[in-house]
């Protein structure tokens, strides 16, 4: 009788964040993530340093996963990895090192879109959280996305919008950054924030067709804003950095809530999933809650570590393509640009 337990190693590597995870079916074992600190001095990450950085810790990540998760190598049932989207110079590590690993311990090597991957997150077996049932809608918010996808089964989801231009995040980080505060700057918003009045400031939502977005104006126009205020006023943004914090993220939230409230009513779906880095934010939790009370949704948002970029979210898709004898011919390379379902 073959062994129903499935031992998965999974190695994330497409940004800034190597990560190695074991999982044993659809139960993480070991989750190891090593972040990239060299990239707050540039107030941003930089593709070069992060490749090198990837290369210096993808060894002792991947010792960790197996060590945490109490796993041998000669156990490992196949070794799944991040294809793309991604940085190029990263992902190249996270590849190589895959496909070798798998050739040399002869298992399977299975292929992962980091997209779907932190969609699927919300399938992993984590004490009695539920899974969202299909069809959901999936709004993945982080540093480097921003899309709402509609979610039928494990490999069919379709993409109803995304970002035109900056990630969500990104409009934290950068409306941070022009306030002054360190690297990444989205939970220091998120904590100045709630002694905020949201109200305090207006600034412009953007008119963005369909289910898209676009953050890029929103940035230019606190330049714009802080520069005429500091004019008058040089102690401007230290006396009144609360306010500004609570009103920046007010924007932000209304116009992701506007487009996810648009899909809910354009898919009458009401299940509706978060993920990535800024499902942490606490005003984003508060309107979930909200919309839960009085539109009637019922929603979801993994353990924050499988929120962020992790490994432990390219293992469930490992296993789930595992599960289906999806597996990855040698001969595949890493894809920068990798669309959600191709
Ligand atoms: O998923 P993640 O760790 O990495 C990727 O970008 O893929 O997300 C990081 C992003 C950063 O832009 C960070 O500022 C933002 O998530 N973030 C937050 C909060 N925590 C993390 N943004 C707003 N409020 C937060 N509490
Ligand atoms: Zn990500």
């Amino acid at each position: 009788m073959t062994d129903p337990k499935k031992y998965i190693l999974a190695i994330e590597s497409s940004c800034d964040d190597t990560s190695a995870a074991v999982l044993c079916n659809a139960k993480v074992l070991s989750n190891v993530v090593a972040t990239q600190e060299i990239h707050r001095q540039y107030g941003g990450v930089v593709p070069e340093l992060a490749s090198r950085a990837h290369q210096q810790n993808i060894v002792p990540v991947v010792h960790q996963a197996l060590a945490k998760a109490n796993i041998d190598k000669k156990q490992l049932s196949a070794i799944a990895f991040t294809r793309g989207p991604g940085l190029m110079g990263s992902l190249l590590v996270g590849t190589s090192f895959a496909k070798s690993l798998a050739l040399g311990l002869e298992v399977p090597l299975i292929e992962v879109n980091h997209m779907e991957a932190h969609i699927l997150a919300h399938f992993i077996q984590d004490g009695d959280r539920a899974a969202p049932p299909f069809p959901f809608l999936a709004l993945t918010i982080s540093g480097g996305h921003t899309q709402i996808v509609k979610v039928s089964g494990h490999f069919a989801m379709e993409l109803l919008g995304e970002s035109l231009d900056d990630a969500v995040g990104e409009a934290f980080d950068k409306s941070a950054k022009l306030l002054g505060l360190p690297y990444p700057g989205g939970p220091l918003i998120d904590r100045y924030a709630q002694g905020g009045d949201p109200s305090a400031f207006a600034f412009p939502k953007p008119k963005v067709d369909g289910l898209n977005f676009s953050f890029s104006g929103l940035k230019t126009s606190i330049l714009y804003f802080l520069q005429r205020e500091t004019k008058k006023d040089p102690a401007f943004v230290g006396d009144n950095l609360a306010d500004i914090c609570a009103s920046v993220q007010h924007t932000i939230l209304e116009i992701l809530m506007d487009k996810l409230r648009a899909a809910v009513e354009l898919t009458g779906i009401k299940e509706v999933a978060i993920g990535g880095g800024v499902a942490a934010n606490s005003g984003i939790r508060a309107r979930l809650r909200e919309a839960e009370e009085k539109l009637g949704w019922r929603t979801y948002v993994p353990k924050f570590e499988y929120c962020t970029d992790n490994a432990a979210m390219i293992g469930i898709v490992g296993f789930l393509k595992f599960e289906k004898g999806e597996f990855t011919d040698q001969r595949v390379a890493a894809k920068a640009r990798y669309a959600l379902g191709s």
